[in-house]
């Protein structure tokens, strides 16, 4: 059986990413709702009826967990979603808790980015209220950035990049979160855009983490498989799945230039 990964788009890949670096051993689905994406400025019902729709098109196979790997998905959707099926459904939730841990001791502040739906719901607000006790976390949504990603335009976002951030005395932050699956594609145009002390977190570490111990819990854990992915999407059509493997391609190289400049 299978790991499922679910996004609007490509974004889910930069958590599956982390998933097949975590356990090798595992074969995978990712699934890309590109008829609708993006998700982020939509409206919550629109959103929730999409993402059930998706599932239930990935409950066709044979499944052993699934990981929402939208930020914006799992905000609208998870807790219905838990209810309605038996396997485990790994949600993600902007890294906001370690973010603020990590800028106690020196009193920097932290900026996360995500998409603007994201920002707007409960289950973020409520989020940042619990942890937040210092009052040192902004919120920026990047609404146009998920479009330049399902492009697979990466330099190329970096004049937009540089107008969203020119507002900021980034000297006064010591974290920024990317708080959309989206996102880590620009971990290093972000890098060079802010000054060297801002560290650049993700919730992927987490949520594969907590999907390890799931499975673990369960005697699921897989030793057979080789990271095989079948690619599915909404539309149907190999040129999208094409794309969702070239995307994965990509990211692979991201991740790893990033990992040799820490
Ligand atoms: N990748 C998604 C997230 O983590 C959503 C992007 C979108 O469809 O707007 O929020």
């Amino acid at each position: 059986m299978r790991i499922a990964f679910f996004d609007s788009g490509i974004g889910g890949i930069t958590v599956m990413t982390e998933a097949m670096k975590q356990l090798p051993r595992e074969d995978y689905i990712y699934y890309a709702d590109n008829l609708h994406v993006p998700y982020g400025t939509k409206s919550k019902d629109e959103v929730k009826f999409y993402v059930k729709t998706a599932i239930d098109d990935i409950m066709q196979e044979e499944v052993k967990a699934v990981v929402i790997a939208c930020n914006t998905a799992t905000s609208i959707a998870v807790a219905d979603l838990r209810n309605e099926y038996q396997v485990p459904i790994i949600g993600l939730e902007p890294a906001v808790k370690p973010a603020v841990e990590m800028n106690r001791a020196s009193g920097k502040r932290v900026l996360v980015f995500a998409t603007p739906l994201t920002l707007s719901q409960s289950k973020y607000t409520d989020l940042v209220t619990r942890v937040d006790d210092q009052h040192i976390v902004d919120s920026l949504p990047l609404t146009d950035l998920v479009g330049y990603c399902e492009r697979l335009e990466i330099e190329e976002a970096t004049q937009y990049l540089q107008e969203q951030l020119a507002i900021y005395d980034l000297a006064n932050y010591g974290t920024i979160v990317l708080g959309c699956t989206h996102y880590p594609f620009y971990k290093n145009v972000i890098k060079q855009l802010v000054p060297d002390h801002i560290q650049i977190i993700d919730g992927s570490n987490g949520t594969v983490k907590k999907l390890k111990q799931e499975l673990e819990k369960s005697g699921m854990l897989s030793v057979h498989g080789t990271c095989d992915v079948k690619y599915m999407c909404s539309s149907h059509d190999s040129a999208t799945l094409a794309k969702l493997e070239k995307a994965t391609q990509i990211y692979a190289e991201i991740d790893r230039v990033n990992l040799e400049d820490n």
